[in-house]
């Protein structure tokens, strides 16, 4: 069974802090920074840098990125207006060195070409929830607090947890929480959601506390994490479509990468990282049919691979960063053009 834990883990949930008023350093500290920035550094340093960050968050690694070298110029993208608020505030001492987007990051190539840029020489993704949408109570991603079930990175547009749990039936329920959370005990709780939602539609995060500590065996309670935990990381993957949506921008981010640039991916989710990890291994193969016997030049790998497999973090932030746990860092140094035509 693959390992799909992520981030939730050790969110910090249980000492949130909503503090009104606080800046975006203090918000979210950026995973395996220092391996990310040797990953991009000989990217960074070309002359005429463009440096696209698809998650900007915080924009932690983007700030370092831009006092990597003073010549980079970022476009952060990000979903949350709420995150591009704080990350505005963070970054303008960089001034016009940093243009930020509101977009999910599958728009990535209309992003560019709103911009005038054909290709960057580095892109960078950090993918998941950031602290600060955990720790934003009212946006109802974390199941240690009652609030609404919302769950979206975007709270301008498309459906809420609530949505997914009073409409979809009980196998699409069921579907969602064994794919995405691995849930043993999908099809019960789906059966329990329907039942309890013809007397009552579910608006509020505790009353599905409730409903999955009534449901979930006592037995694999004790001993497997908090009941709710598999059930709300499967809700926020599909409130935000983030596989599909992952699926979608890595391609056509691959594609803008110039020939010397260089991605680097962090993936907090196992079903995440092997769309990377598939997104990398493709492009650094070679095409070539079999019982050819030499390799055209249009066969040949247009990626490099960075990494020998995926990284993970040192002891010392896996013991100082508990969001640190589950992630996997995959890079790739484009090596010549793409084989496909520029996409969306
Ligand atoms: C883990 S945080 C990034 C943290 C950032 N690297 C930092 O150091 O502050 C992920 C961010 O990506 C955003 N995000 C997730 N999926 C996205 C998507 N498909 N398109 C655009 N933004 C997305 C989230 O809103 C969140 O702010």
């Amino acid at each position: 069974m693959p390992d799909t834990s992520d981030e939730q883990e050790g969110s910090g949930m249980e000492h949130i802090d909503t503090g009104g008023g606080r800046d975006a350093a203090s918000r979210h500290v950026p995973v395996m920074l220092p391996e990310v920035l040797d990953l991009l550094a000989p990217a960074l340093s070309t002359p005429g840098a463009i440096h696209v960050d698809g998650t900007l968050g915080m924009g932690g690694h983007a700030q370092a990125v831009l006092e990597a070298d003073p010549q980079v110029r970022l476009i952060g993208i990000d979903r949350d207006p709420q995150a591009l608020r704080l990350a505005g505030e963070r970054l303008a001492p960089f001034g016009e060195r940093a243009t930020l987007v509101h977009a999910v990051n599958d728009e990535i190539g209309a992003v560019l070409d709103d911009l005038g840029i054909e290709t960057v020489t580095s892109a960078f993704f950090d993918l998941g929830v950031s602290s600060l949408q955990l720790d934003e109570t009212e946006r109802g991603f974390a199941y240690a607090h009652d609030a609404p079930l919302d769950m979206r990175m975007d709270p301008t547009t498309g459906m809420t947890a609530a949505d997914v749990l009073n409409t979809y039936d009980a196998r699409d329920l069921a579907r969602v929480l064994s794919d995405y959370g691995e849930e043993r005990f999908a099809r019960k709780i789906a059966g329990a959601i329907v039942r309890e939602r013809e007397v009552t539609p579910f608006d509020r995060s505790a009353r599905l506390v409730e409903l999955l500590r009534s449901t979930i065996p006592m037995a694999s309670q004790r001993g497997g994490g908090h009941p709710a935990k598999r059930t709300f990381q499967a809700l926020r993957i599909e409130v935000n479509e983030e596989l599909a949506g992952w699926s979608r921008a890595i391609p056509v981010a691959l594609e803008r990468v110039a020939v010397g640039g260089r991605i680097a991916v962090l993936s907090f989710h196992s079903l995440e990282d092997r769309i990377t990890k598939r997104a990398l291994a493709a492009g650094a193969a070679s095409t070539t049919p079999a019982g050819l016997p030499v390799e055209l030049p249009e066969h040949a790998p247009e990626l490099r691979l960075l990494t020998r497999g995926a990284m993970t973090p040192g002891e010392d932030e896996l013991a100082t960063n508990p969001r640190s746990a589950s992630v996997r860092l995959r890079a790739a140094e484009r090596i010549r053009t793409p084989r496909r035509t520029k996409g969306a």
